[in-house]
């Protein structure tokens, strides 16, 4: 059974509990959010045939900086850059490289930012050019599968209220769902309890309670569930190589439902990015 405690009581280390929080939290945790949403929205203009993943780390390592956040990726576990870039059939923690995206590409953003201490993370599909009917179809669902997860979430609901609501729609448009990557506690932490889980069954995991800080980041597959991560340590990709899409928001559990505090200031939340 997972313990709940109150975080300002508490040290920031990962100590198994689920911490919730106050008020000025989620004042700390919309800052943060907001400053990722918007690294976001100006990555839209310059995701286009020709530009390197590297070119859009560079742009969004400086957005965060003069948005006076900090990049929590940077030096994260090792990792040298301040997004991931998933590209096609990665499903996560691609690296930002010098190969440039070519048209019909789809490609992942993921940025975490640390504002005043507290962590915004989110990550958004972008279409590279003109994409065909398959690769659009599977990031519709996969924004879908997302908003739908985040409507089970209130107090009383549990984590696997959204996982299996994620995986009946997933299933149902023929798709499979990414289980051996989840979504994750975070507040003052990156990554912590409880793991959420895309995949699950109604009642059960842990209840939802009011205060409770987390990601919810759906991947799903137009193929077969399985992943595999590449020699480099970090970058996961589909094992029939078939395409992946993925989003993430961060929110908060309130007295009545949630807050997403990693809503697009811009309305850019999903393509078509116009
Ligand atoms: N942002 C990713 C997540 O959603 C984690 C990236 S870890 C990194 O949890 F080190 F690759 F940046
Ligand atoms: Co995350
Ligand atoms: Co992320």
């Amino acid at each position: 059974m997972m313990n709940y405690v109150q975080a300002e009581t508490v040290g920031t280390a990962r100590d198994g509990s689920i911490k919730l929080h106050g008020p000025e939290a989620f004042a700390g945790m919309r800052k943060a959010g907001q400053v990722a949403a918007a690294c976001l929205d100006m990555l839209v203009p310059m995701v286009q045939p020709g530009v390197t993943t590297e070119a859009i780390d560079d742009a969004a390592r400086e957005f965060v900086l003069d948005n006076g956040a900090i990049p929590a990726c940077l030096g994260y576990r090792g990792y040298q850059h301040t997004v991931c870039t998933s590209v096609n059939h990665v499903v996560c923690h691609g690296i930002p490289a010098s190969k440039p995206l070519k048209n019909g590409d789809i490609v992942n953003i993921d940025v975490t930012v640390i504002v005043d201490g507290w962590h915004g993370d989110t990550s958004r599909m972008y279409p590279v050019g003109q994409i065909n009917r398959k690769a659009e179809r599977l990031i519709n669902i996969t924004y879908e599968a997302l908003m739908l997860g985040i409507a089970q979430v209130k107090p009383g609901n549990t984590v696997g209220d959204i996982g299996a609501v994620i995986q009946k729609f997933a299933h149902g448009e023929r798709c499979s769902v990414v289980d051996e990557f989840c979504g994750h506690g975070l507040g003052r932490l990156f990554h912590d309890e409880p793991n959420i889980l895309h995949v699950g069954t109604h009642g059960q995991g842990e209840v939802l309670k009011e205060g409770m800080f987390f990601t919810i980041e759906p991947m799903i597959n137009l193929g077969k569930a399985n992943t595999k991560v590449l020699s480099d340590g970090w970058t996961a990709v589909t094992r029939d190589k078939k395409l992946t899409a993925q989003f993430e928001h961060s929110m908060g559990v309130t007295a009545n439902g949630v807050e997403i505090f990693t809503k697009s200031p811009a309305g850019l939340d999903r393509p078509p990015y116009i």
